[in-house]
């Protein structure tokens, strides 16, 4: 009889968590997330604290302006534009995250490794700084390739 009153508990209790689990709101974030996305162009403080970080480190590159260094179209070794006259929004979140963080020396490019000098979240925040920057199409171009890249769609 014990163990009887043990398996009615038990049911009840997936029971409820099933009815939990299904009744979850969706939620986008948790799924963007998971799908690649790292770039939060749309979070104001981010952005400010990105703006900051790219006067410090990328400008004096990439420019103050964002149109990179004169004649970057014809040397590789000068760096690229990151408004949307560049290539950065070709790539998605997680490869603009690892070119900032490992730099290009390494495969005999000239983009500085910045991992030691930048936190996770400063990296984070000066490319959301550069996305917020794109006119709206090119975001949702960007969005497609991070989709892409993500293998869903
Ligand atoms: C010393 C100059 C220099 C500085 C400083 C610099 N970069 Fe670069 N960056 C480059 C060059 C040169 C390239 C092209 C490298 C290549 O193609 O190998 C590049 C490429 C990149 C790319 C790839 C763009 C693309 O379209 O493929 C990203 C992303 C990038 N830089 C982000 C940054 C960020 C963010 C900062 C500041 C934290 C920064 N860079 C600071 C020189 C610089």
């Amino acid at each position: 009889m014990k163990s009887y009153w043990t398996w009615v508990a038990a049911a009840g209790v997936v029971l409820v968590g099933a009815i939990w689990w299904a009744g979850r709101p969706p939620s986008p974030s948790g799924n963007t997330a998971a799908a690649g996305v790292l770039l939060k162009p749309d979070d104001k403080a981010l952005v400010e604290r990105g703006a900051r970080v790219y006067a410090q480190n990328c400008a004096t590159c990439h420019g103050a302006d964002l149109k990179g260094q004169p004649g970057w179209r014809r040397n590789p070794r000068l760096a690229p534009a990151h408004d949307e006259t560049g290539h950065t929004w070709h790539h998605p979140d997680t490869l603009l995250v690892a070119v900032t963080r490992d730099g290009t020396v390494f495969r005999g490019g000239a983009m500085p490794p910045f991992g030691k000098v930048l936190s996770e979240e400063d990296i984070i925040a000066v490319l959301s700084f550069i996305k917020s920057r794109w006119p709206e199409e090119i975001r949702a171009a960007h969005d497609r390739i991070n989709r892409r890249a993500a293998g869903r769609g």
